[in-house]
């Protein structure tokens, strides 16, 4: 018998490209489903790449009708925060309008399981240390309100179209695929790993530290960091809950570990052996000083199992993947 095919809207991504490895390693056809506008087309390596827009009907109808996949995982979205306040309508249409196309094809051709990336900016401000599924949803930024937009069709979808979904919200994505295949190549990168490594790797002058005056221990924000690679094994296991149990689900991915902007810049130099120049520069707007997942629930319901989100494994992985992109 044929792999069982799982369409992977924004494959060529970072998280979606390590789930459609994970995918692959567990016996499934991803087929990827992105039009290259963000993602890179040398990260499809695990299956058939169909060069489409999510909101191109035909192109996903034919991708439907030729491979009959079981579930669509849904990577595709404009994800830096602070773009999205400066263009709000870029966000509303990439993420929501253009994901309503791809249900409505979904819907149209029997396709009723949907995994999709959801963010732990659906919550807001934290009202409690510990961030469950049941914490108050008050996004503060219109990164967050498109994804909660989705998440609320999705539940309206199930309720009228019998629709399935599984939405993972994820804390601080990171890492990269221990056998160095795979990693996180955003343009431009907002993000605090790769800043750090390439800051240590003389690519930047300096990392800039957004605040060291918050109430946290040593005035830098904590954040939950996971392993982009656990990440993916939760959207494996995300999917087989649906196909096996038909209903929905919704998660938060972390490990319940906080890790201030200092310790992931001293874990780094530890890793790498090299020296991190930084300055301390004023916060960025929008910042909570501490936001870390309660994932009780994933780990009961689909077996989360964050193995390589220490902090030394995701810095490691990283550090080997950028070596290797910058000819280090
Ligand atoms: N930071 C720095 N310097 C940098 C980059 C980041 O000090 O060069 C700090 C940030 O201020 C923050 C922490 O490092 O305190 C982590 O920042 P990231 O940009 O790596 O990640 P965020 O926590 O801002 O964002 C992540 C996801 C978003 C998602 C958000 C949910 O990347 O997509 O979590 O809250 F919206």
């Amino acid at each position: 018998m044929s792999d069982i095919a799982v369409l992977v809207v924004g494959g060529a991504g970072y998280i979606g490209s390590h789930s459609a490895k994970a995918l692959k390693n567990a016996g499934f056809l991803p087929v990827v489903i992105d039009d290259i506008s963000a993602g890179h087309a040398h990260n499809v390596k695990y299956g058939p790449l169909i060069k489409a827009n999510m909101n191109d009907k035909a192109a996903i109808t034919d991708a439907i009708k030729q491979y009959n996949p079981q579930a669509i995982m849904h990577f595709a979205a404009s994800i830096e925060v602070g773009e999205g306040e400066k263009d709000p309508l870029k966000f509303y249409k990439n993420n929501v309008a253009n994901s309503i196309a791809l249900f409505d094809t979904a819907i149209e051709n029997g396709v009723k399981n949907i995994v999709f990336s959801s963010t732990a900016a659906t919550f807001g401000v934290p009202q409690s240390k510990y961030i469950d599924e049941n914490h108050t949803q008050e996004p503060i930024n219109t990164y967050g309100r498109t994804k909660l937009m989705v998440e609320k069709i999705l539940i309206d979808l199930g309720k009228a179209h019998g629709v399935n979904s599984a939405i993972l919200r994820y804390f601080n994505a990171c890492g990269a695929d221990p056998d160095g295949e795979l990693g996180e190549e955003h343009n431009p990168e907002t993000h605090l790993i790769p800043n750090v490594l390439a800051s240590i790797a003389g690519r930047r002058t300096m990392l800039s530290i957004f605040g060291d005056d918050y109430e946290t221990p040593d005035g830098t924000c904590v954040r939950d960091y996971v392993h982009v690679s656990d990440l993916a094994d939760a959207h494996v296991a995300a999917c087989k809950y649906l196909i096996e149990n038909g209903k929905s689900i919704d998660l938060n991915l972390g490990t319940k570990n906080g890790n201030s902007v200092l310790e992931i810049m001293q874990a780094a130099e530890r890793v790498t052996g090299l020296p991190c120049s930084r300055e301390i520069c004023p916060r960025r707007a929008g910042d909570p000083p501490f936001l870390v997942a309660d994932s009780t629930k994933a780990r009961q319901t689909i077996g989360f199992n964050p193995i390589r989100s220490d902090i030394e494994t995701i810095l490691k992985d990283a550090w080997n993947f950028h070596k290797k992109a910058w000819n280090i």
